[in-house]
């Protein structure tokens, strides 16, 4: 059994359906359904007694405590997270609250369970936290890629957040020797992810006729990683990771925002050509710069390929196609998160 945080939401939920389609370990699913999470994502686990899925929140300690005392987990997997730049900067608080104190709360329950365990269990056990390069700052564009050593420099409140939590992580292993992992992931890209977020912004706002709406000067340059990848390193890393290291896991793959956008216009352009028989291109807008905005991010995740023999499967041409052709075939999950029905019916379902 393993514990998973943000299991209902865009790489979370890609993980919970991947982990049980490749194993037959049962997942305790703890999630609280902000505007971020869906269980229409995890659909297709309905009626599958090994997916247990408890509307909740990380920083409830008392309910993690007793979660993890129910289900005895060998391990967590910690996505929960605010997670979007642009609502960080409109309002850092709950940046704070659950990506710093929740990650605090979590880690303290984590510890109160585990030190409990027999010296073979705490010796098994896993507590792995899934975070992101933006941790690192920004780079030029004639810097190396990160590594796992360079120097923590955040810029946005998400960030900064982000970089809060992996130093608690840090500290409580180094503290009380809490067996932690750490993932430094970049951008990903795939089924699922919510339309606030570049690429799927850019597909649905370009079946829509709207503008396509690209910040600053469009050079602005991520690292772009299939969430499917994403999930099958940390799998690996779980699996073989050494205890109190952390990985970085990136794409190979830097693209600018526009090169990314154009991507997008020509997939549509051959897959769902415009009625008019114009380019998707011609939606394109430039607005104002997002503040503080990042120039670079880029990984390098030789480390992960030399210690656990981890390479993305996917190229950025093969996750691109994937990524639009589910878009287009699943309009109404997209109708359903930007309707607020989704929302509506969840709070009907299980109350506030
Ligand atoms: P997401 O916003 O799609 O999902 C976050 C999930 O966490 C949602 O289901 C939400 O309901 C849940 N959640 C939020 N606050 C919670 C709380 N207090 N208690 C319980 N659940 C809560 O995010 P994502 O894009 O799937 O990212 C998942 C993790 O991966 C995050 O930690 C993020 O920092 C990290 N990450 C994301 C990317 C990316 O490109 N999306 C890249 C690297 C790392
Ligand atoms: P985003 O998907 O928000 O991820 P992050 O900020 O965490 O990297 O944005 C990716 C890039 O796309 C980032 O440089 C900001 C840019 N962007 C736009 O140009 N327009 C948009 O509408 C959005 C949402 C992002």
């Amino acid at each position: 059994m393993i514990l998973v945080t943000g299991g209902a939401g865009f790489i979370g939920s890609n993980f919970v359906l991947d982990w049980l389609e490749a194993m037959d370990e049962p997942v305790v699913d703890l999630d609280r359904l902000t505007y971020a999470g869906n269980l229409e994502n995890l659909r297709s686990l309905a009626n599958d007694p090994r997916h247990i899925f408890v509307r909740g929140d990380i920083g409830d300690f008392a309910l993690v405590a007793q979660l993890l005392a129910e289900h005895r987990p060998r391990a967590i997997i910690h996505f929960a997270a605010e997670s979007h730049v642009d609502r960080s900067i409109h309002g850092p608080e709950d940046f704070i609250q659950t990506n710093i104190v929740g990650t605090y709360r979590l880690l303290e329950a984590a510890r109160g369970y585990w030190s409990k365990l027999t010296e073979t269990e705490k010796a098994a056990f896993r507590f792995l936290h899934v975070s992101t390069d933006e941790v690192y700052g920004s780079l030029g564009p004639a810097e190396a890629p990160f590594s796992e050593t360079h120097r923590y420099e955040p810029n946005s409140p998400y960030s900064a957040s982000k970089a809060g939590s992996d130093h608690l992580v840090r500290a409580w292993h180094h503290t009380y020797g809490l067996p932690v992992l750490t993932t430094n992931c970049s951008n990903n890209y795939g089924p699922y992810q919510f339309p606030e977020k570049l690429i799927p912004l850019m597909i649905v706002n370009a079946l829509a006729g709207k503008p396509l709406p690209i910040y600053g000067d469009g050079q602005n340059v991520r690292d772009w990683l299939y969430v499917k990848d994403h999930c099958s390193a940390i799998r690996e890393v779980l699996a073989r990771g050494r205890v109190g290291e952390t990985y970085n896991i990136g794409g190979w793959n830097e693209k600018t925002n526009l090169e990314i956008v154009r991507t997008i216009c020509q997939r549509l352009d051959t897959l769902r050509p415009r009625p008019d028989g114009n380019t998707y291109a011609a939606q394109i807008t430039f607005v104002k710069d997002r503040p503080g905005h990042d120039r670079r991010y880029a990984i390098d995740a030789r480390k992960i390929e030399r210690e656990l023999g981890w390479r993305p499967r996917e190229t950025f041409e093969t996750g691109i196609e994937k990524t639009v052709k589910w878009y287009l075939d699943n309009p109404e999950w997209v109708a359903h998160v930007q309707s607020g029905a989704y929302r509506e019916w969840i709070d009907r379902q299980y109350g506030s």
